[in-house]
């Protein structure tokens, strides 16, 4: 019988940690509820002691989710480990995970402990783990440039101490694929008792090798892979979670093994995390992209029609793509818009849709043709809605003149908790003025990184597509986004939805957290 291997998906944790990825909690709540229905076995749902946002959010998931684990992060110290566990203690089956650094310039450079010191502190946190919870998993950070000797002893203390499950993570994506299967294979041989509990991998992306070293890992006996959808994360970003589970599907002859996951639903988490973190999928990613499954040259053509698996190892079907292209006319109604977005891997609330279904018909009125990706992108606009509670800064109303040989200038009325407030700007170009006016009456220290202006489909009267990166004085970078067919109002409420974002995770996040 082939062997189980546990899908640990660390999106909400280690993914969230992408640069502009921050999620709101009730996105992550979305997202949670998706990756219990991929069938994922555990959910890290965050770092509870980071803020007052990862505390919420973890608490929200263990309180919603059924079926899958659901785990928080804490490091090896009680504050984290009791706040840790005041969040994931509402879970049907609730995981502490806690780690300490173990790689000599980890312990000598950040944490300034002695090999032994660093012992007593993982023994001590998975103690403590355990007096509140049976299922504790233990990590030593930067295990990929740990010496192994040192690995086995720590991961030998650990498991004296109680933990259930032994993650080694190649934290900066330092290891090669023979060289990180092997690290497994003599954990095995040198800490017998590692047989008695999971052993996890955790690899990130540096070198490109997060997948490979995982499934290296795999064939030398690790049962849980940790991964995040589409590969988001820290960096480069850590092992895809389609890409894992694709491999020990399509080459269930080679690993002998299989995942829990029901692949059917692969393509739309990946378009529901990319839609609400904001980070585009490559068109040619494996299993997800746009052209896993497109074929260009007359040759491949040819042979997929005469038989699919000439050129495809998977079927599009069996990881949830749709290449239909379904057409949106003048008197298309709920239903096919509703076809059109789950062929897409759009999830949205019934309320969503009706307002997605009111807009694209208040457009098809204005513009006769509606296209397949102007549908896509109301549907990513009305996803990154906040809720009314959110919605700290409103936009009430602005005014911008603009015109050959004088200084563009522009005015603007927002609502700031509650209360109204006015500001005007000059600027180089219309867009430009209406920023400084709404900078006028916000805080200085966050600050516009990046404005991106894409016409969804061709002609005058194209939806004006804007997405925009802040910072905040933290370093935090936060996205927004808007659509509109007036392009000045699509970058006015693209900032203001970045600004929101911003606010609503206002405190700041913890020193030394992950
Ligand atoms: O990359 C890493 O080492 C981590 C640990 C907390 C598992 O994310
Ligand atoms: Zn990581």
């Amino acid at each position: 019988m082939s062997k189980k291997i546990l899908i640990f998906d660390t999106t909400l944790r280690d993914g969230e940690q992408s640069p502009g990825a921050s999620l709101t909690i009730s996105e992550k709540v979305i997202i949670a509820e998706q990756l219990a229905k991929l069938g994922v076995d555990v959910i890290e749902a965050g770092f509870p002691v980071a803020s007052r946002g990862d505390f919420e959010a973890v608490r929200q998931i263990a309180k919603n989710i059924g079926d899958p684990v659901v785990c928080g992060l804490a490091r090896a110290v009680d504050t984290d480990i009791d706040c840790c566990w005041e969040a994931v203690k509402y879970a049907k089956k609730p995981r502490i995970h806690t780690f300490i650094a173990t790689s000599d310039i980890h312990r000598d450079e950040k944490l300034r402990k002695s090999k032994e010191e660093v012992i007593r502190s993982a023994v001590n946190a998975v103690k403590r783990a355990k007096s509140y919870c049976e299922d504790v998993e233990f990590s030593p950070e930067d295990a990929g440039r740990t010496s192994v000797d040192y690995m086995c002893d720590v991961v030998r203390a650990v498991i004296a101490a109680g933990a259930t499950t032994v993650n080694i993570p190649d934290t900066v994506g330092y290891t090669e694929p023979e060289e990180f299967g092997g690290r497994i294979r003599t954990l095995f041989e040198k800490v017998p008792e590692a047989r008695n509990v999971v052993v996890s991998v955790h690899c990130h992306n540096d070198l490109g090798n997060a997948v490979a070293n995982s499934l290296a890992a795999v064939k030398h006996g690790a049962e849980q892979v940790e991964c995040c959808v589409n590969g988001i994360g820290e960096r480069a970003g850590n092992a895809s979670l389609e890409e894992i589970v694709m491999n020990l599907r399509t080459r269930s002859d080679y690993f002998d093994a299989e995942t829990g996951i029901n692949t059917r639903e692969l393509f739309k988490t990946s378009r529901l995390v990319s839609n609400l973190t904001g980070l585009g999928i490559s068109r040619n990613k494996a299993v997800v992209g746009q052209n896993a499954f497109a074929h260009e040259a007359g040759i491949h053509q040819h042979g997929v029609l005469k038989s699919k698996a000439t050129y495809e190892i998977m079927r599009a079907e069996d990881v949830g793509w749709s290449g239909d292209n379904i057409v949106i006319g003048k008197h298309s109604g709920k239903h096919a818009v509703i076809a059109l977005l789950e062929a897409q891997g759009y999830i949205l609330s019934s309320e969503q849709i009706n307002r997605v279904t009111e807009k694209v018909k208040e457009l098809a009125d204005k513009n006769k043709s509606v296209e397949q990706d102007d549908v896509l992108a109301i549907a990513m606009d009305t996803l990154g809605q906040l809720s009314e509670q959110e919605q700290r800064i409103r936009l009430l109303g602005f005014s911008v003149t603009t015109g050959s040989g004088m200084t563009p200038t522009a005015s603007v009325r927002l609502q700031i908790d509650g209360e109204e407030k006015r500001g005007a700007g000059l600027g180089d170009g219309p867009i430009d003025a209406l920023s400084k006016a709404i900078w006028a009456l916000i805080d200085p220290s966050v600050q516009l990184l990046e404005y991106n202006l894409k016409a969804i489909t061709g002609g005058t009267d194209a939806l004006a597509d804007v997405s925009i990166k802040l910072k905040d004085m933290n370093g935090r970078i936060f996205s927004g986004r808007s659509v509109n067919e007036d392009v000045i109002k699509a970058g006015a409420t693209a900032i203001i939805n970045g600004l929101n974002r911003a606010l609503n995770a206002r405190e700041p996040r913890k020193e030394g957290g992950k």
